[in-house]
């Protein structure tokens, strides 16, 4: 069968590597992909902001299975538009993808279904922020209520200050038209974990759990980014918290938006905070994780297509996935600047010599290749990531790997899973 990823990331790289293993895969292709993926698929242009593109694209190849990457092009409704031409495709609808381009829709969907989450208001002014805020104790959090590529989310310390943050959000100052809505929430605290499960519309299928390191340097400081590094372990959650998270967040999750007529297929990311009280819904992705999947798909020893499938035709059971007990881990390594400004076009060496190290594999993000070598083109250039059966030695390899990488400006988190190795 022929196979078309749709995106142009470390993701998508990953997800291409683990549909080509499958035995049904006769051609995989990537629209736009970069340099890495180039290597492993065939490249088509497109532009993922456009519905007309992609639909073009695919009308050209026909494919068997079109998987969707990242959020624009599904909430842009592309799994609405294949269908209705009969393509399969993997995702959920435009009106699904609300639980992840609508934190107001999302909120209000987990409060209807009584799914843990943290306090909150909907604001659509300067007034009603501050008419909301005697309900809050600081730190509050103040999230744009659409897409904002990570830069939608600001811990004020204060009141005055999420005031301000808010009156520049509903400006549209700060994120545009994004935070021409603000949600407020009580401020949580524990540890965050990324609980990503496959769903048919009825029944759901967890992986392997995750956790991302979400700011750009090291001990979790500096600004918030798309994620520096994730790694996945058979002990982040045990038996009896996956079946927890399943019975009470995620298929209540997708029972609930097939009651409201809004049936959920896909991968539903839920982003967790593991708090005193319980496990509390932070927020919902509708597509696979980035950095989570390149560790967990190096987990997977099952068919991805296989599942994939059962996701589109309805039929996913529990035993869909097969996982290693192995541990793995990805460290991103970014453009010196990112997430601020920083410049493309810097010549990366040592990638050939970083994956011959046992267990390792480099998947590419913002890259672009050009007469055999590759140049940065993004903020997250590359997720060098490794699997062995300790973590600890998962980490050494994937470090060891990111040592024989150099490009100028080159920046990566030295602590990835260092909190998980303490444990
Ligand atoms: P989101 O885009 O909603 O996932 O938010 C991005 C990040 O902001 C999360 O991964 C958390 O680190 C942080 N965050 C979001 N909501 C909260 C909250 N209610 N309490 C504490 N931290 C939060
Ligand atoms: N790693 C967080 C995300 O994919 O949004």
């Amino acid at each position: 069968m022929r196979i078309l990823v749709l995106g142009s990331g470390g993701r998508e790289h990953a997800l291409v590597w683990k549909l080509r293993q499958s035995p049904r895969a006769t051609k995989v292709y990537c629209a736009p992909g970069n340099g890495g993926i180039a290597d492993d698929a065939e490249c088509l242009a497109a532009d993922l902001k456009s519905l007309d593109s992609l639909v073009a694209v695919a009308s050209q190849l026909r494919p068997d299975l079109t998987v969707v990457g990242p959020e624009l092009p599904l909430t842009l409704g592309v799994v609405d538009e294949f269908t209705r031409r009969g393509w399969p495709v993997f995702g959920p609808t435009k009106t699904a993808a609300q639980l992840e381009s609508s934190k107001s829709f999302a909120k209000e969907f987990l409060q209807r279904h009584h799914i843990p989450t943290a306090h909150y208001a909907i604001c659509d002014s300067v007034d009603e922020v501050r008419a909301a805020l005697p309900h809050f104790h600081p730190p509050v959090v103040v999230k744009a209520d659409g897409l904002a590529a990570g830069k939608g989310v600001v811990i004020a310390q204060s009141k005055e200050e999420a005031v301000g943050v808010a009156a520049d959000m509903l400006s549209g100052k700060m994120v545009g038209e994004a935070g021409s809505r603000v949600v407020l929430e009580e401020c949580l605290k524990g540890d965050e974990l990324s609980f990503l499960v496959l769903s048919d519309g009825e029944r759901v299928a967890p992986l392997v759990a995750a956790q991302d390191h979400k700011r750009v340097d090291d001990g979790d400081t500096g600004p918030n980014t798309g994620g520096m590094g994730a790694y996945s372990t058979a002990a982040i959650i045990d038996d009896k918290m996956r079946d927890w998270l399943v019975n009470h967040i995620a298929r209540p999750v997708v029972e609930g938006m097939k009651a409201e007529g809004a049936e959920y297929k896909g991968l539903l990311y839920c982003g967790l905070m593991m708090t005193v009280r319980g496990p509390m819904v932070l927020e919902f992705n509708c597509r696979f994780g980035d950095p989570e999947t390149q560790p967990i798909l190096m987990r997977l020893e099952s068919d991805l297509v296989e599942a994939l499938e059962a996701s589109i035709e309805g039929r996913v059971s529990d035993g869909d996935f097969k996982w290693s007990s192995d541990a793995s881990v990805c460290v991103v390594m970014s453009s010196g600047g990112y997430p601020g400004t920083f410049d493309a076009g810097k010549k990366i060496s040592g990638v050939g010599e970083a994956a011959k190290i046992n267990g390792v594999r480099v998947f590419h993000a913002g890259t672009t290749k050009r007469d055999g070598a590759y140049y940065t083109s993004g903020g997250r250039v590359l997720g060098v990531s490794a699997r062995a059966p300790e973590l600890e030695i998962a980490v050494r390899r994937a470090y060891d790997a990111c040592a024989k990488i150099t490009f100028d400006g080159a920046h990566y988190r030295k602590d990835i899973a260092a909190r998980a190795l303490k444990k």
